[in-house]
């Protein structure tokens, strides 16, 4: 379970996260939804342990990042939104790598390390430096090295980015079976449609604070609108403004 209440973030000036508060239930996939720039990532950040906050709580499985961020980054797996990888590395050596910062026993290591491996099908990647793989590659690697130590939380930072039809599928199908085993995710992703069909729950973050949150189904009904694009338009104040935007670019070209 993730508890969030009242998350303040500065940087400097720059106000990232102003006074969000959410709850994210065993079981429940919660998507974080935005424009760019909103605050997502920083949120996300803050969940996984590795920022702190400039004020608020932040619950995690029963651990207040405040108190314990290395207790948090024990119980989290995080995805950021670029993957941070060793380019020099293999990926065999990096998944040998995080096992041991992470204390992963030898056999439970190589266990999940095939199974993911496996199921993402990157077996014939293993020994190449990690450097020279395609960006959808790093991208499961990020994945798979932010699910070996098992975790009772998933921070997945647009996670679906460079995945293609395939992979994205299978990591779908893993999230699911991660929800019925009633962990807990988090989701952000600029793609409407994929949040509406993975998330129990969204929100839409607008300058660092939750101006909706709820099933995509009470978000059309708050927003008087059919498609869970046009209540983010709406909601985010963007609608007229694209309308004025294409306006003048047909005019212009
Ligand atoms: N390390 C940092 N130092 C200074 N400002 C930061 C830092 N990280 C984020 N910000 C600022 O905080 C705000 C929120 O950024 P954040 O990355 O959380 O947005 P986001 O919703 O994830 O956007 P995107 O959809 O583009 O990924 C932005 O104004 C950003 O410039
Ligand atoms: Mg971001």
């Amino acid at each position: 379970m993730i508890e969030v209440e009242n998350l303040v973030k500065r940087f400097g000036s720059t106000v990232a996260v102003n006074g969000i508060s959410f709850r994210v239930d065993d079981g429940e996939i919660y998507g974080l939804l935005g424009p760019n720039g909103s605050g997502k990532s920083t949120t996300m950040k803050i969940l996984a342990g590795i920022l702190k906050p400039t004020s608020g709580r932040v619950v995690v499985g029963g651990v207040d990042v405040a108190g314990d961020s290395l207790g948090v980054k024990r119980i989290v797996g995080y995805v950021p939104e670029t993957p941070v990888l060793y380019e020099s590395l293999t990926p065999v050596e990096f998944f040998n790598f995080v096992g041991s910062v992470r204390g992963i026993p030898e056999e439970e290591l190589q266990e999940r390390v095939e199974t993911f491996v496996r199921a993402f099908g990157i077996e014939k990647y293993l020994g190449e430096m990690i450097g020279s793989l395609s960006f959808g590659t790093k991208q499961k690697i990020s994945l798979i090295s932010a699910m070996l130590h098992d975790p009772k939380v998933l921070i997945l930072d647009e996670a679906m980015n460079g995945l293609d039809p395939k992979s994205a599928r299978i990591l779908r199908e893993l999230l699911l079976q991660f929800k019925e085993e009633g962990r807990s995710i988090v989701f952000s992703t600029h793609v409407l449609a994929l949040a509406e069909t993975i998330c129990d729950r969204v929100s839409v973050i607008y300058n660092g604070e939750i101006i909706a949150e709820g099933t995509v189904e009470q978000l059309k009904e708050f927003a008087h609108e059919e498609s869970l694009e046009d209540v983010f338009l709406k909601l985010t104040e963007s609608q007229d403004e694209v309308a004025g935007i294409v306006r003048a670019l047909k005019d212009a070209l």
